[in-house]
């Protein structure tokens, strides 16, 4: 049983190191810990906790959050975005970074891969056989140490690469086995998979154009919010895009962006 106490000091250690309300979460916490405990011979919370706290960019502290967050994504989820990335963004795009040949696209969020793969996909469909003049990679982060894993894999049953189109299925996956595929290296050196927590100091040397931000914000309390939109505004180009999930949104009295259109909002400049 979690008592109180121990809860609460879980979900002070998860919101001070992860920005992750789990205020609200007693049973998603209890329900995944509680087995984690057993399987890994722990008396209790408060012994687990202890070797949490010890070492926060240790092992125990990793297997956490690998357990807490939620992770679920799928190929092209909200496709309206990749649509926009299309006809609007990458055509502007394309006529800015002219000179330099380098877009810096950015999923923030990135899960099991499916989004930066995604869009990777959509660049060098986009740029065809020009593809090779630019550098477009996309770099993806996550917090978690288990989804990253995933995604450098690239391995994916039938079903999850079912909603892409099918050239896309052809060009850039191979069958590996019994109703799975694995992402072509032509695909996996497209996207640079690093571990990076939100909450903390942003170290990218260069702004980026476009960030997608889908799907995260949910976890967090307001404040970390619109602490987290600030320090992604400063790290775009004018101009640049930000994506965030469908059924978000940004308070316009708490931020600079400008809403585009809903889940889509813009730096200001040119
Ligand atoms: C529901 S998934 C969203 C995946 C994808 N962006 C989408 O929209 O389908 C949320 C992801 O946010 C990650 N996450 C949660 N807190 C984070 C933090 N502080 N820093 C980085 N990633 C975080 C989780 O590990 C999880 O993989």
């Amino acid at each position: 049983m979690l008592t109180d106490r121990e809860f609460n000091r879980i979900v002070f250690y998860v919101k001070s190191h992860y920005g992750i309300d789990l205020s609200q979460k007693r049973v998603l916490v209890s329900g995944r810990l509680e087995n984690y405990l057993v399987r890994n011979g722990y008396a209790g919370y408060d012994e687990y906790m202890e070797k949490v706290e010890e070492n926060p960019g240790g092992e125990e502290a990793k297997n956490l959050v690998n357990v807490l967050t939620t992770n679920h994504t799928f190929f092209m989820r909200e496709s309206v975005h990749f649509d926009y990335m299309r006809a609007v963004i990458l055509p502007q795009l394309k006529v800015k970074a002219a000179r330099e040949k380098d877009l810096r696209i950015w999923s923030a969020a990135s899960s099991t891969g499916e989004e930066p793969y995604a869009i990777a996909m959509l660049l060098m469909d986009y740029f065809g056989i020009e593809h090779s003049a630019w550098d477009t990679k996309v770099l993806a982060t996550d917090v978690s140490t288990r989804v990253l894993e995933h995604a450098v894999k690239g391995k994916y049953l039938k079903e999850q690469i079912e909603p892409l189109p099918d050239k896309w299925k052809q060009r850039y996956f191979r069958p590996i086995g019994e109703g799975e595929y694995q992402a072509k290296e032509e695909l996996k050196r497209e996207v640079i998979f690093r571990q990076f927590n939100l909450m903390n100091p942003f170290p990218f040397r260069r702004k980026f154009h476009v960030v997608f931000l889908r799907n995260v914000m949910i976890y967090f309390d307001e404040n970390t919010k619109y602490q987290l939109i600030k320090k992604i505004y400063d790290y775009m180009e004018p101009g640049g895009y930000l994506f965030i999930g469908t059924t978000e949104s940004l308070d316009r009295e708490k931020t600079d962006f400008q809403y585009v259109e809903p889940s889509i909002y813009r730096k200001q400049g040119m």
